[in-house]
């Protein structure tokens, strides 16, 4: 097992990654908390999978277990499920100081991160990240948070896990539009942080979309490492640093938004739209090179991600771009790739090549 440690003083955790390892997800929790009991929080479809498994876990460390599934993808981060959630967590706790965790992938992630932020100010939490996407980045950094029915993520907390346990033999179950999903995130901290990474997914793609056991654990290992380090660095995404993980997701969000949220695109599918529109923003105002751009696309056919719209009309992509929720004094914020392994931060990208990259996605 590997572990990368996130380091934040007295809320620091560690990230374990191994094949096998919720076996000893017990232990890893009676390690880093005080809690007389879990509440798991997961999905009917992952918990039909894993959730036997890890009961056992708990009730061998001597843990009270009650398991919660919540119903649906994407719907289940609403403010509805979450209230179910807190009053089947408020019933069964009663005085036992029970820990969080939730069984799943970024969905089952942030809603359960939520609720543990949310329930009597806060109990432990601990993630157990289920799909690619969620080991390599949404259960790492502690954004948690549920939709509005125009917004994702529009009500949320930072609130740090006590620890990840990322089991790479949980991906086995996991379909390959899933694994592609999560290979878009994996290949955005490659393209703005580590060209290293970038070759090896060059050379090693279809090894990783056989589910090589060694080939997921670098590339797990590779992120989580990234990601551990940005969060230590800027945890509450205050000092522009955090803000570089944002590589792609300006019109990624626009375009999940303009398909309302309806399942038909995944949100790593959305982002590598967006990686594309950025690249192009990138190349036209004559930072990058059209060759990294050229190198940029390959990696996402190989991983088999497209860079082009389909079904979602361009006037709704470019009004839900001028929504996106993170500008500062109104400005917005671009990460731009200057070449693969190196993202920066622009802020005055003229309206119109951001009209023209949008246009040019179709
Ligand atoms: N908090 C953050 O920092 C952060 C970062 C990125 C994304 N996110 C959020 O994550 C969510 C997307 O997460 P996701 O891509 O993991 O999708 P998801 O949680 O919806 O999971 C995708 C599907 O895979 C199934 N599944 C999960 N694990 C499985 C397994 N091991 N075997 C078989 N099936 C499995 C789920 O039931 C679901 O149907 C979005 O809501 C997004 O906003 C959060
Ligand atoms: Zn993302």
């Amino acid at each position: 097992m590997k572990t990368i440690k996130v380091d934040l003083g007295k809320r620091s955790y560690n990230i374990n990654i191994g094949k096998g390892i919720i076996y000893s997800t017990g232990k890893i929790i009676r390690s880093v908390s005080k809690c007389r009991a879990c509440f798991v929080v997961s999905n009917k479809d992952i918990a039909d999978l894993y959730s036997g498994i890890l009961k056992r876990s708990l009730i061998g460390e001597g843990l009270d277990v009650k398991c919660f599934n919540v119903a649906g993808s994407e719907s289940a981060k609403s403010c509805s499920s979450w209230l179910r959630v807190i009053r089947s967590l408020a019933r069964f706790d009663k005085g036992k100081g029970a820990c969080l965790v939730s069984l799943g992938g970024g969905v089952v992630g942030d809603l359960g991160g939520f609720a543990a932020a949310t329930y009597r100010r806060g109990i432990d939490f601990v993630q157990i990240p289920t799909t690619l996407l969620a080991q390599v980045d949404a259960a790492i950094g502690g954004k948690a948070a549920i939709d509005l029915d125009f917004a994702k993520n529009l009500v949320g907390a930072f609130y740090q896990p006590r620890a990840v346990i990322s089991d790479i033999g949980l991906l086995k179950t996991l379909p390959v539009r899933q694994i592609r999903n999560g290979l878009s995130e994996v290949i955005k901290y490659a393209v703005v942080f580590d060209e290293t990474l970038f070759s090896y997914l060059e050379k090693h793609m279809a090894d990783i979309l056989r589910l090589n056991p060694r080939c997921l654990e670098y590339i797990i290992s590779r992120c989580s490492r990234i990601k551990a380090k940005v969060v230590s660095i800027d945890e509450l995404e205050q000092k522009g640093y955090r803000s570089m993980l944002n590589f792609g997701h300006t019109i990624g969000h626009a375009i999940e938004s303009a398909s309302s949220y309806s399942g038909s695109i995944h949100h790593g599918e959305a982002v590598a739209i967006g990686m594309s529109a950025a690249f192009d923003i990138s190349v036209s105002i004559g930072m990058a090179r059209a060759s990294s751009a050229e190198r940029f696309k390959g990696i996402l056919k190989a991983a088999g991600l497209g860079y082009k719209i389909n079904r979602v009309s361009p006037s709704r992509v470019l009004a839900a771009t001028l929504y996106d929720k993170k500008t500062t004094n109104g400005i917005r914020r671009w990460v731009l790739p200057e070449r693969i392994g190196h993202g920066i931060v622009c802020s005055n990208v003229p309206a119109g090549i951001i009209r023209k990259a949008v246009l040019r996605l179709y």
